[in-house]
């Protein structure tokens, strides 16, 4: 399986790390300038730890890069997090980024274009931007922890939120605790 990751400036740079911790896939890895800082601020470390867990990784500018074509064929397109900055460039059609290119080409093509917004409250621009992406065959999957699954860590709510963004990708998982299955351990 092939996924393009997108990492933005919004905050939630460690559900991304966990991604690429786990990912049974081929990643193409693309980060923007501005999630640089916010990597480093909430994980103490900078972006080329996360580029070394990539199979390919792309700078956010290059928008001549070969997933920028639609000629380049992935199962999925993840953005996570996904900053309410590049979700309202991706519901305008802006393509001035790698990542906002590539995710213009995920809905050109009819590919599956997964966004994992991070904020509250939002604005009522915010929410037309995501209405927009969604109509245009986007899924908005914000990150919300489930309660249900009595998490007892940030650890165990990341693991179920980038869980149910790889069920959405269709990638087999083992990080989402299933309703009424036993439990694992
Ligand atoms: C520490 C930090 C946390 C941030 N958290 C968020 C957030 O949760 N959601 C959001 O939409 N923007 C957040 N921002 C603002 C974005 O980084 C900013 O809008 C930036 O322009 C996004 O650029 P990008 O979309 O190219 O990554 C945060 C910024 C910083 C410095």
């Amino acid at each position: 399986m092939k996924v393009i990751l997108g990492i933005t400036g919004a905050s939630g740079s460690i559900l991304a790390q966990r991604f690429l911790e786990t990912a049974d896939a081929e990643i193409h890895l693309v980060i923007s300038s501005n999630s640089d800082q916010v990597i480093q601020y909430e994980t103490g470390h900078d972006s080329s730890s996360f580029r070394k867990m990539a199979s390919f990784s792309y700078d956010d500018k290059d928008v001549a890069a070969r997933i920028s074509s639609g000629s380049f064929i992935f199962n999925a397109m993840v953005v996570m997090p996904c900053s309410m900055n590049t979700l309202a460039k991706i519901a305008a059609g802006i393509s001035d980024s790698l990542i906002t290119r590539a995710a213009a080409v995920a809905l050109k093509e009819r590919r599956r274009l997964i966004l994992v917004p991070r904020e509250m409250p939002l604005s009522e621009i915010a929410l037309e931007n995501m209405i927009r992406i969604t109509r245009a065959g986007g899924i908005i999957a914000a990150a919300m922890p489930a309660f249900y699954t009595k998490p007892r860590s940030v650890e165990d709510m990341v693991d179920f939120m980038v869980g149910r963004v790889m069920d959405l990708c269709g990638m087999d998982n083992t990080l989402v605790k299933r309703w009424k299955e036993e439990e694992r351990d």
